[in-house]
């Protein structure tokens, strides 16, 4: 049997598969019917075990495996013995007898490691504090939705250097887009992150750059991207908002972007804090679409990880 593999960051993809996998996630979008006879999921259970809160992630990948023809199974951390009585590795050891794949929200990046390493059926991360890549996989999406030609593509984050921009950086690197992010001082993303997004930019012909200046991000930006300030495992840190005085993604600094540029936000949106209701609820906003796109996204990354020969009969379909 062929070795199982994970999706931990978006960069366990190469740039070839990033991009199949989400021309799958539009084609099956454009063709919803299908899931009535297309069931490649069928007889199997897929688990998602929550540490963190979730709207999108965990309805997304419920209603997505339902489609697919298997069943959801949610397991909320308090319910199950993991970190209690249960070590990581002897639970993923555990689900795989059941399990199709797992798919896992946590605070450390190493946990998921563990359960990765630990499963003989693939393992998604539904977020760390490192890695979002499902939202990477429906971020990319959704700018080949808007865009023909991604090269051309400007992209501009403004905001905390957290987890969400990690895997946006190294999407858009690897489908050779320029990005430009900005974060205050002492907010920068993480080194070894940067270091390989660099490297795909490289190889794509995208870009890849840091600023201090918001404005200098978004001027004639096509994408304006945002997130909170504080993340999940964060409540504490208050204090860190004072640095993102001036890092509002409002109507003033949208002014900079090209005309049509699209804005974007993971969601939850802090409204009033991050992003301004003028900027989330303008037409210019795709942030609902982002949302919906999780779901024909993750359906395609389950399928491609648990059941490549139906992927590949699906994409040569399409
Ligand atoms: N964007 C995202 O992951 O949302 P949830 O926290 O609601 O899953
Ligand atoms: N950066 C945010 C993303 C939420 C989807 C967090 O980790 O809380």
């Amino acid at each position: 049997m062929d070795s199982k593999r994970d999706l931990l960051a978006i960069d366990d993809f190469t740039p070839e598969e990033l991009r199949s996998i989400i021309q799958w996630g539009i084609a099956a979008k454009q063709d919803d019917g299908l899931f009535d006879e297309f069931m490649p999921l069928h007889g199997m259970t897929i688990g998602s075990i929550y540490e963190k809160p979730s709207t999108r992630t965990r309805v997304s990948f419920e209603v997505g495996i339902d489609k697919l023809g298997g069943n959801p199974l949610t397991l909320l951390k308090g319910d199950i013995q993991l970190g209690k009585s249960e070590s990581i590795e002897d639970t993923a050891a555990v689900l795989s007898r059941y399990l199709g794949a797992i798919t896992y929200r946590c605070f450390a990046h190493s946990d998921v490691e563990l359960l990765a390493n630990g499963s003989s059926v693939p393992v998604i991360n539904a977020l760390s504090d490192l890695h979002h890549p499902c939202q990477a996989a429906a971020d990319m999406m959704t700018i080949l939705e808007n865009f023909d030609d991604v090269s051309e593509v400007k992209v501009a984050w403004v905001g905390d250097g957290n987890n969400v921009l990690h895997d946006l950086m190294l999407g858009a690197a690897a489908l050779g887009m320029k990005m430009y992010y900005a974060v205050p001082k002492g907010f920068e993303p993480n080194e070894d992150v940067v270091n390989r997004a660099r490297i795909l930019a490289n190889d794509s012909g995208g870009e890849i750059k840091l600023t201090h200046d918001p404005i200098e991000a978004v001027k004639d930006a096509n994408v304006i991207y945002t997130d909170v300030f504080i993340s999940m495992g964060e409540e504490h840190m208050k204090d860190k908002m004072k640095a993102f005085d001036n890092f509002q993604v409002n109507e003033e600094l949208v002014a900079h972007a090209d005309h049509d540029y699209i804005f974007m936000h993971c969601l939850p949106a802090h409204r009033g804090e991050e992003v301004t209701d003028g900027v989330i609820d303008s037409s210019n906003s795709v942030v609902f679409d982002q949302a919906e796109n999780r779901m024909w996204a993750q359906m395609s990354v389950m399928t491609f990880l648990i059941h490549p020969v139906a992927w590949e009969a699906f994409s040569e379909l399409h």
